[in-house]
């Protein structure tokens, strides 16, 4: 969407921040033997406490309430109380929250103890690249550029964009137009106005970035096994920097 009104931002920021306490509070919770179902519950008590409600639950009936994935998980991974964390796990923690209509969406890596020096490196790479893209993002941009600014900072560090999962316009349901890849798609063709509502989400894997679907029909690995990483606030384009909804 594109903000109109005072109440549009306001509506969004309310929500940003819903996701943003339960990023927090799941990642504070991450440490070994908890597991991703009670991981869940947790972000679950702060949106219930704000009178949220899960955006991926509300509009694609996900069976949880926000996507948890580890190691080579990549994205919409199931919360399950079987699941139990353990040391030197990577996790991703994606939260989307639906707030009196607005919705936010981010999604941030959390080291599970100790992690390998190449795993910090992945996980540190996601974000740099994310704060490499923010400069790409401002009105008369092409979305295509983004893409272009995200794919070289994560070939720098030897590792692979998942091409096939992008960024997104956002506000009143989850995905909307335009896509924002990560990397220069030649099919890409949204441009950035100011006002407009986007996510950029760096998602990226040690190997080749190639994914797979698990049977449960939900989660999605890389197809080769290797580690996953994934960082992602929602932005409003303005003239000047873009304002992150979803940031402390
Ligand atoms: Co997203």
């Amino acid at each position: 969407m594109s903000i109109e009104t005072d109440q549009d931002l306001a509506g969004l920021k309310a929500a940003g921040v819903v996701v943003r306490d339960a990023l927090a509070a799941m990642r504070d919770a991450a440490k070994p033997g908890i597991s991703t179902g009670e991981l869940d519950e947790i972000g679950g008590q702060v949106f219930k406490a704000a009178g949220a409600r899960s955006a991926p639950q509300l509009v694609y009936r996900f069976p949880g309430i926000n996507c948890i994935s580890v190691n080579d998980e990549i994205v919409h991974g199931i919360p399950s109380k079987k699941r139990k964390l353990a040391e030197g796990d990577l996790l991703k923690l994606d939260v989307t929250a639906e707030l009196n209509g607005y919705m936010a969406d981010a999604a941030i890596t959390v080291a599970v103890g100790r992690v390998s020096e190449r795993a910090k490196q992945l996980f540190a790479c996601a974000e740099r690249a994310f704060r490499v893209a923010m400069r790409e993002v401002r009105p008369g941009k092409r979305a295509v550029d983004i893409g272009r600014a995200v794919e070289a900072e994560v070939k720098r560090d030897g590792f692979a964009v998942v091409r096939m999962l992008q960024g997104h316009g956002i506000g009143r349901t989850i995905h909307e137009e335009p896509m924002i890849p990560n990397w220069p798609d030649p099919d890409c063709r949204g441009w950035l106005k100011e006002g407009l509502v986007i996510t950029v989400e760096p998602i990226i894997a040690m190997g080749s970035g190639e994914m797979v679907e698990d049977k449960d029909g939900w989660t999605i690995r890389t197809r080769d096994g290797s580690l996953a990483a994934h960082f992602e606030h929602t932005l409003v384009v303005t003239k000047g920097a873009p304002l992150l909804l979803t940031a402390a």
